[in-house]
């Protein structure tokens, strides 16, 4: 997804600008470019330079060393773009011009860009890109009306015609001391330096040169000067708090691992340890964690309605298990792209989940913008980064400690989620009867979870062997039933997202209605079998698929005493109670989708087509 980098200081910010732009090359992007308002060749004006690639950052650094002189300047913007209007292209890359003194980058989507160009190309404006963000450029310029307007009053005037979302950076080089920025629907941040500033799409992009923050909120539009910030939301001056954030460098380094994905799979034991801290006493749940006003608005609840996207989304299908075997309350998961344009009817008495890892998904964003507006008793995020709109908007939250995530497959994201989920249904179970002696046994289990997953990494190698054995293949199935039916949903796709096999995730039980006809030699069929009641069920489908000569892959219990056969390998997972099984058993999918992929030699961290936050529709 696209990301925002912007300087202003008596220093050279190319540096800064490059530095920026890598720390966001995990939102996934497919060009990148800068621009800087830079002295003229004979050093006597400035005027503004661009330079622009199309690929990785590392190519535009290679750009920027080859004309240093052009790429210079006190004050720059940065773009990584992630394309929706035309191809990746130099010419589509940001920053994008109007005349010769304005440079803008742009996150988000203009919806009546079609207009706006039509009315611009009439009062004399040509098009060079295929992008919507030349438009803003090319209305900034005509509202400047030749430089008898300033930047900040054209920029004011041009947001109002802007449908859609935008999080916006210009420059202007008549006004060379200057960066003008606005934010609706799209997140912007305002670095705090000393005699410098800053702004960008995410914080983590400016960790090396502060760690003091400005939030911008919806419909702001702020002019960063080098000694002065100033904001103005509806037309009238406001202040917004300064945050310190501190960064954690860990995470935004590979360390021994060879890929983010990698490290981050490993990094489950602690995350799920640092999500259940403080939150989870040594038999009880504290839900108070959940928010000040959580405990009375949670008395209220009869039903739960939750909304997420991709992984997340799974997260909530398992979770949907959890509500109705553990709180005995009816739940229902949708998809936010899906729900949000749907004729929805609230039940009463219903809690409002949002569930997102960056908690900037434009859907599940829009979902909740919608629920908002309907009968529910209050709007709950589980989330993943504390300043994200999505928490800001929700009238509580509770935040899964994952650190950040960088590759863009989510996999500590969702165990995080799913742990935090299993609290929250704790928490309405104890309004439905749960007593305390079985709150207890759960919070043991919960306590369990670390030191198990753990032990569940320890299969790395095994699976590092059979993964070998799908590098050929263009097809798989999951199967799981119940509660691992999502599990398999997930563990398929991980695998499609980064290896890019075709994998589909079935409840075992369909198996006959329909999918069975795929089953052949050349249709690896990975089962997980935690133990419980449906386990029997289970083993009968998979006999209907040994039947059929497919080659089967089942993760395994390892108090079942699953025998491997011809045709079918098992991998013992380390024994788990029920509830914890979708957690633990999601650990050795994620590992089989990362060897397999790494079998295949496709980039893991960055897989084709996708973006690791879609903050777009
Ligand atoms: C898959 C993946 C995506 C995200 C989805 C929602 O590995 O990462 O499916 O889960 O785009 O993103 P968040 O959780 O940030 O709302």
């Amino acid at each position: 997804m696209c990301g925002i980098v912007g300087a202003i200081a008596e220093r050279e910010v190319r540096e800064i600008l490059l530095e920026g732009l890598k720390r966001l090359e995990y939102r996934g992007y497919d060009s990148a470019g800068l621009a800087f308002i830079s002295p003229t060749p004979n050093a006597l004006a400035t005027q503004i330079n661009t330079i622009k690639t199309v690929g990785k950052v590392n190519k535009l650094v290679s750009a920027v060393s080859k004309s240093k002189a052009k790429a210079s300047g006190r004050i720059g913007i940065a773009h990584t773009r992630w394309a929706t209007h035309g191809k990746p292209s130099v010419a589509n890359a940001h920053p994008h011009l109007s005349g010769a003194d304005i440079a803008l980058v742009h996150n988000g989507i203009i919806e009546n860009y079609e207009a706006l160009r039509a009315e611009l190309r009439k009062a004399g404006y040509t098009f060079d890109t295929d992008t919507d963000t030349e438009t803003i450029a090319h209305l900034i310029h005509a509202n400047r009306a030749g430089g008898k307007v300033s930047l900040l009053s054209a920029v004011k005037k041009t947001v109002k015609r802007l449908e859609g979302a935008y999080g916006l950076c210009v420059i202007d080089n008549t006004e060379p001391d200057k960066l003008v920025v606005a934010r609706s629907g799209s997140p912007l941040v305002i670095g705090v330096g000393i005699g410098e500033n800053f702004v960008a799409s995410d914080p983590l992009a400016l960790g090396q040169v502060t760690d003091r923050f400005i939030y911008l909120e919806e419909g702001d539009i702020a002019q960063i000067q080098r000694e002065s910030i100033a904001i103005w939301h509806k037309g009238k001056k406001v202040n917004r708090p300064t945050t310190t954030v501190k960064h954690q460098t860990a995470d935004s380094d590979k360390g021994r691992y060879e890929h983010f994905m990698l490290k981050e799979i490993y990094e489950q034991p602690r995350v799920i340890q640092d999500t259940l801290d403080g939150r989870v006493s040594k038999s009880s749940v504290l839900e108070q964690a959940f928010g000040i006003n959580a405990p009375a608005l949670f008395d209220k609840i009869k039903s739960v309605q939750i909304v997420a996207c991709g992984t997340s989304s799974h997260a909530g299908l398992v979770a949907k298990y959890w509500f109705e075997s553990i709180a005995k309350l009816p739940c229902q998961v949708d998809i936010a792209s899906d729900y949000r344009y749907r004729d929805i009817i609230a039940q009463p008495d219903t809690l409002f989940v949002t569930i997102s890892q960056s908690g900037e998904t434009a859907d599940t964003l829009a979902a909740l913008r919608y629920a908002k507006k309907l009968d529910y008793v209050a709007t709950l995020a589980i989330c993943n980064v504390a300043t994200s709109s999505l928490v800001r908007e929700s009238d509580i939250s509770m935040l899964t400690m994952a650190g950040q995530e960088i590759g863009v497959a989510s996999t500590k994201a969702f165990t995080t989620q799913l742990a935090i989920l299993l609290v929250l249904a704790i928490v309405l179970a104890r309004r439905t009867g749960l007593t305390t002696a079985q709150e207890a046994k759960l919070v043991k289990e919960l306590h369990k979870l670390p030191g198990i997953v753990e032990k569940t990494l320890g299969l790395r190698k095994q699976i590092k062997t059979i993964a070998k054995q799908f590098s050929d293949k263009h097809h798989s199935l999951f199967l799981g039933r119940g509660i691992q039916y999502p599990v398999a949903k997930e563990g398929a796709l991980k695998l499609k997202e980064i290896s890019y096999i075709h994998a589909e995730a079935y409840p075992a039980g369909e198996l006959k209605h329909g999918p069975l006809a795929l089953v052949d030699s050349k249709m690896p069929v990975v089962a997980v079998a935690p133990n419980n009641d449906l386990l029997g069920k289970l083993k009968a489908n998979l006999s209907e698929v040994s039947a059929r000569g497919g080659k089967l892959f089942v993760f395994a219990d390892e108090s079942i005493g699953y025998q491997s056969e011809k045709g079918l390998k098992v991998i013992n997972v380390p024994r788990c109670s029920e509830v914890l099984a979708p957690i633990v058993f999601t650990v050795p999918l994620q590992l089989l989708s990362y060897y397999v992929a790494i079998t295949k030699g496709t980039d893991v961290d960055h897989p084709r087509n996708l973006a690791k936050s879609v903050t777009v529709e």
